[in-house]
């Protein structure tokens, strides 16, 4: 896929009414944004285009609304916290492509910047219905899309409104894109990925595509048991994709073919079960990785799995992480995927993570700024490391 993207800064955005796609799909917790580091990442984007003297018309989704309005979802709250970040006013919008939101578009200021509703009250939005995108567009002049953590997603205000209006990327896409992208294509070696996270499948396509790729495949995490398992290990009651198990013996000969060294957990934190509730107290043992007795189960990498992952990482150049190494809603549990983030935190390798478990591990232990790149797109980044097209980017102008 080509990533030379046009970006703002190869148009003229002054005077212009400019939608610019956000993903501000922030958690939230009784109303109140929990983290609000996809606006604090939208930033410099809306910023540049307010400073140049554009008509900022923001736009995202929260959530699955399917369609309805459900006030829960709002993005007032987006648009009050955006407010305080910018120092500066942001229009609130009542409804989408409504009268109110298509009033306050017409009416707004060179360097006003406005939040449209929730996009996915509107049932077009996810079916990339050509009518809502054209409405949508109809709003403004150029189409700016920023949300890279929406990018896989081929919605009406990802992929269709660049149908009706000419289309560039923000800041934000422009960095995910060139950081991984480049990791991707011309990685400075030796190139280490770190996969972790409960299920195979859900990886297939990226385990797949990173073997073309990395000097060393590592594995940990809950699909970690389906590779012991095809190596012929017992792995107890520990988690297990059976119908997997001739992919990974398919995966663990592309390694061995291409010269590409894949690492699996050595030692193992076994329990009798999964702890319930998740983060409540549990008794576990380390056993080795090839000796997981058949009452037992799996839930962390051991202490030697540890060191043997954060070593490969400290001693690489290049390092993508994506998924948690074991249960690490649970402080038990959680120190596999804590070792995989200092190693990351302490590596001069240029580093690169994404997915919700294994960036939360960065950010609560204060490593957020030791490592080069955390994506802000959990299925968009795990869709670029499978080496899809990601319709978001696609659609956008080629330089
Ligand atoms: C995300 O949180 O990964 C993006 O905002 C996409 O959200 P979605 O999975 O609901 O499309």
């Amino acid at each position: 896929m080509n990533y030379n993207k046009k970006s703002i800064e190869d148009v003229s955005v002054a005077g212009k009414r400019v939608l610019c796609r956000c993903d501000f799909n922030v958690p939230t917790k009784a109303g109140v944004i929990t983290s609000d580091k996809r606006i604090v990442a939208a930033l410099p984007t809306i910023e540049y285009l307010m400073d140049h003297g554009a008509k900022v018309i923001l736009c995202s989704h929260m959530g699955k609304p399917k369609g309805e309005w459900k006030p829960e979802l709002s993005l007032k709250v987006v648009a009050q916290r955006l407010s305080e970040l910018l120092g500066k006013p942001v229009i609130m919008a009542a409804d989408v492509v409504g009268e109110d939101a298509k009033a306050k578009a017409a009416a707004l200021k060179d360097g006003e910047v406005m939040l449209l509703e929730n996009l996915r009250y509107m049932k077009g939005e996810t079916k990339n219905d050509p009518e809502f995108a054209k409405e949508l567009a109809s709003m403004a002049d150029l189409f700016v899309n920023d949300a890279f953590g929406t990018a896989h997603r081929a919605h009406a205000s990802t992929a269709g409104v660049a149908d009706y209006l000419p289309a560039v990327s923000g800041y934000l896409v422009q960095k995910e894109v060139s950081i991984m992208g480049k990791a991707l294509a011309d990685p400075e070696r030796p190139f280490v990925a770190i996969l972790g996270g409960a299920k195979v499948s859900d990886k297939l396509n990226v385990i797949n595509n990173l073997l073309e790729k990395v000097d060393t495949l590592i594995i940990g995490g809950g699909m970690a048991y389906t590779f012991l398992a095809a190596k012929g290990c017992g792995v107890g009651k520990s988690l297990l994709d059976e119908e997997k198990i001739g992919y990974c013996k398919d995966m663990m000969a592309k390694a061995e073919a291409k010269g590409v060294k894949l690492l699996l957990p050595i030692d193992t934190v076994v329990a009798d079960a999964f702890p319930d509730p998740i983060d409540g107290p549990v008794e576990v043992e380390t056993v080795d990785s090839d000796a997981i007795p058949g009452d037992k189960m799996g839930l962390d990498i051991g202490e030697k799995t540890r060191a043997l992952f954060a070593g490969a990482a400290k001693a690489a150049k290049t390092v993508v992480w994506n998924g948690p190494m074991g249960v690490f809603e649970n402080p038990t549990l959680a120190k596999g995927t804590i070792a995989v983030a200092q190693g990351l935190a302490e590596s001069d390798a240029v580093t690169i993570v994404g997915g919700g478990d294994s960036t939360a591990a960065c950010e609560q232990l204060g490593f957020a700024d030791k490592i080069t790149h955390i994506s802000t797109g959990g299925g968009a980044s795990l869709e670029f490391l499978e080496g899809l097209e990601l319709p978001g980017i696609a659609c956008l102008e080629d330089k």
